[in-house]
């Protein structure tokens, strides 16, 4: 995109982090019980949130990741959600969590969602980062939530604007100026 903008700091790096611990010690004990929790990340917008939750769970976990689209480039959700890299390993049978960045209108974890259900997991959980319900087209919502946020255009922390921002290490707002 050509407009421009600057980033306003919605939530800091310091409590991402704290949030997460938190979060981290819900899961562990939810799934305290498991042998194995399979913890998938939907590329791309949750490779930085994965990354730093599973470093805090005390459990014995697997990685995997999906890719869906939706959005590609656009601000606008397509409302049309397609796999795009499966699953390399079975969860058949196995207690899985799936992470997400950010429901928005919840297309695309609602579809997450049915896809890897229909795969016959033992447990299926769900957590995002972020949850703007005020958005939502589907009924959908995470097991657990890191923080409710007004219906601004946000970056960071591994979600982008047309690809852009997701290294920065805190959410922020786009606040267009021209
Ligand atoms: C974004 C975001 C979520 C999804 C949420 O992904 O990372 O996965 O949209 O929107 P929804 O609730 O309206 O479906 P995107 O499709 O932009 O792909 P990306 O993660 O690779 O950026
Ligand atoms: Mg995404
Ligand atoms: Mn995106």
């Amino acid at each position: 995109s050509a407009r421009p903008y600057v980033i306003d700091e919605m939530i800091s790096a310091k409590a991402i982090a704290a949030r997460i611990e938190a979060l981290a010690r819900e899961i562990t004990e939810a799934f305290g019980d498991t042998d194995k929790l399979v913890v998938v990340g939907l590329l791309r917008g949750s490779f930085v949130f994965i990354a730093d939750l599973v470093r805090e769970l005390d459990l014995p976990v697997e990685v995997d990741f999906i890719e869906v689209s939706s959005y590609g480039d656009a601000t606008e959700s397509s409302r049309e959600v397609r796999i795009l890299k499966d699953l390399r390993g079975e969860i058949a049978g196995r207690d899985v969590l799936v992470v997400e960045d950010i429901v928005d209108t919840g297309h695309t974890l609602k579809h997450v969602v049915g896809y890897l259900g229909a795969k016959g997991p033992k447990r299926l959980r769900t957590i995002a980062l972020l949850d703007k319900p005020t958005r939502r087209e589907v009924d959908v919502k995470a097991d657990w939530t890191g923080f409710e946020i007004p219906d601004r255009f946000v970056v960071g922390y591994g979600i982008d604007y047309a690809q852009r921002n997701r290294n920065l290490p805190h959410i922020g707002a786009v606040r267009f100026t021209g």
